[in-house]
């Protein structure tokens, strides 16, 4: 009876897998659906642009029809070359990031295919693109075959690319979502994308008619991402070990180290070396001159217990690419006109042992900073961005959210931050981001990520602290000036009644003088 259950045993591909759980790609509720659609189409514009080193143009356009909506999203980025564009956008974890170490808004492969399976799915249609890339225009639809998870291209048309333009067009219909102008929309997405992309010129049409152009406020591009290797200590034995078996460029475990991994030198090679030669307690021996193809699991367990009693240099922090204080001081300048705005910076710093981060914190207080309630009062905001692209959903989860409920506000003279104008922004910049779901809209509160973005918050706190110190010291010193104003008229003409030594103007000119004087001082001495 117990072997009937084993009749159904079945295979499954990838993408089956989210066909059944698309709220894992961030597909649940009818807005945030279509938030993450343009999220993924504008992460995926960006990143390339900024490795192509273009100045990036995003134009995206929701326009209503009947019970769908079609979405479009066109760039100036390089294109996809025809070779790779079926899979870019029709197959799940392919793509040319989540191989690498590098510090880009994409990592795992399925951000674009996961929008091509929603329109399938809520839709029956494929997406259609054109991709202008280099001297070929190609135009096609792109579907997944659900089953396999391999794209299924149609209707192609490949033309000469006279005109020598470039980038990616693509459009899609899709069910199940829903437009509005919520803090959760499109248009806030790409407003809050404009904010910390000061290069960027994005506009949105909505389904309205309504066009909003978000012109960039700066034409230096970003540099260049920069690809690095993984740090000796930020690896398992399973990752290890999956490496050695995976490589095909190095004969000997020695050359494979040496040049897989940041850090190891020829010297660490040999305090490697002597750590698994067999005579360390608790360190098994390894054969560095062996190939890595041959590498067991127990002896990649020795390496790793080997590299965590090595000291290592920390892992080289110069392929992080921040906005910058400056950038972000402008662009909060810009779309909130704050009274007061603060923005730490902070060097860098590791999680997991070998993965480099560093956490850019600003405050932004008084002005358009804060957001509108409903009954028109304002509370404070969250702006939340991982590699500049702004997590707008699963705030409950997230470590920079955590991080902003664990400090004590009142201690730093925020003293109700339920009802101040106050916006928080904090962008964490890494080679790889920890997301808690596919959904990528949260940071995984690790301990060294949830520490540095409270420190950072606190540093600016302290300046904010001062400064409305300094406004609440100006308000008590005018209005004690204001309240002995007020008696200077009648004391004057009291005075010139009693005395007779000088009109009642003089003495209240002179008498305001000498207040306004003394409150000066006072001013300038506190
Ligand atoms: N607008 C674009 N211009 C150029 N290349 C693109 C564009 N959009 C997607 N690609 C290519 O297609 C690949 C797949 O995109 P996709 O969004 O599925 O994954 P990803 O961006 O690598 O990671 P993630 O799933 O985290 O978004 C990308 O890695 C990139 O190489
Ligand atoms: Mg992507």
């Amino acid at each position: 009876m117990a072997l009937d259950i084993f009749k159904n045993f079945k295979e499954h591909s990838i993408a089956e897998f989210f066909r059944k759980n698309k709220q894992m790609l961030g597909f649940s509720g009818k807005i945030r659906s279509l938030t993450t659609i343009v999220h993924e189409y504008v992460t995926n514009s960006l990143d390339a642009c900024e490795e192509a080193q273009i100045l990036p143009e995003i134009d995206v356009q929701i326009l209503e029809e009947g019970e769908f909506y079609k979405v479009i999203v066109k760039d100036n980025g390089p294109g996809i070359p025809r070779k790779h564009l079926g899979k870019a956008l029709g197959q799940m974890l392919a793509g040319t990031k989540f191989h690498r170490y590098i510090q880009q808004r994409g990592q795992q492969g399925i951000g674009a295919a996961g929008c091509t399976l929603f329109a399938q799915l809520t839709t029956g249609k494929p997406i259609f693109v054109i991709s202008n890339y280099e001297n070929q225009t190609i135009k096609c639809n792109i579907s997944i075959d659900v089953r396999t998870n391999r794209p299924i291209i149609s209707n192609e048309i490949i033309e000469e690319n006279k005109d020598g333009s470039h980038g990616l067009y693509i459009e899609g219909i899709f069910g199940d979502v829903k437009y509005d102008k919520s803090s959760q929309s499109p248009y806030e997405y790409i407003k809050r994308t404009a904010l910390s992309n000061p290069h960027l010129t994005i506009s949105i049409l909505e389904p309205s008619g309504q066009r909003t152009t978000f012109s960039r406020s700066t034409d230096r591009i970003p540099p260049k991402p920069q690809e690095v290797l993984p740090h000796p200590l930020g690896l398992t034995i399973a990752d290890l070990f999956e490496m050695a078996h995976n490589q095909k460029e190095h004969s000997t475990l020695k050359a494979f180290l040496l040049n897989s991994f940041q850090r190891i030198s020829a010297q660490k090679v040999e305090e490697i070396q002597k750590l698994t030669n067999g005579t360390v307690s608790g360190i098994r021996f390894v054969d560095l001159l062996k190939d890595p193809a041959q590498l067991t699991w127990e002896e990649a367990e020795a390496l790793i217990k080997a590299f965590s009693n090595i000291k290592w240099i920390a892992p080289s922090s110069d392929c992080l690419r921040p906005i910058g204080a400056q950038r972000i001081q402008s662009s909060l300048a810009n779309i909130l006109s704050p009274d007061f705005i603060v923005v730490s910076e902070r060097p860098s710093k590791i999680y997991k042992g070998g993965i480099p981060f560093l956490v850019e914190a600003a405050l932004a207080w008084g002005g358009k900073a804060g957001r509108l309630l409903q009954n028109s009062e304002v509370t404070y905001d969250v702006i939340r961005y991982a590699n500049s692209a702004p997590l707008l959903f699963d705030s409950y989860a997230c470590a920079i959210s955590q991080a902003v409920k664990e400090i004590d506000w009142k201690r730093y003279q925020i003293k109700d931050i339920e009802h101040s104008p106050l916006t928080i922004f904090v962008n964490f910049v890494s080679v790889h981001v920890p997301y808690i779901s596919t959904g990528k809209q949260a940071i995984s509160p690790e301990e060294e990520i949830y520490q540095e973005i409270k420190y950072a918050l606190m540093d600016c706190a302290r300046k904010l602290q001062s400064y409305i110190s300094g406004v609440n010291r100006e308000k008590e010193i005018q209005s004690r000036k204001n309240v002995i104003l007020r008696y200077v008229s009648q004391v004057s003409h009291d005075l010139a009644e009693l005395s007779d030594i000088a009109k009642a103007e003089e003495i209240e000119k002179k008498l305001k003088e000498h207040v306004e004087s003394k409150y000066l001082t006072k001013l300038l001495a506190e």
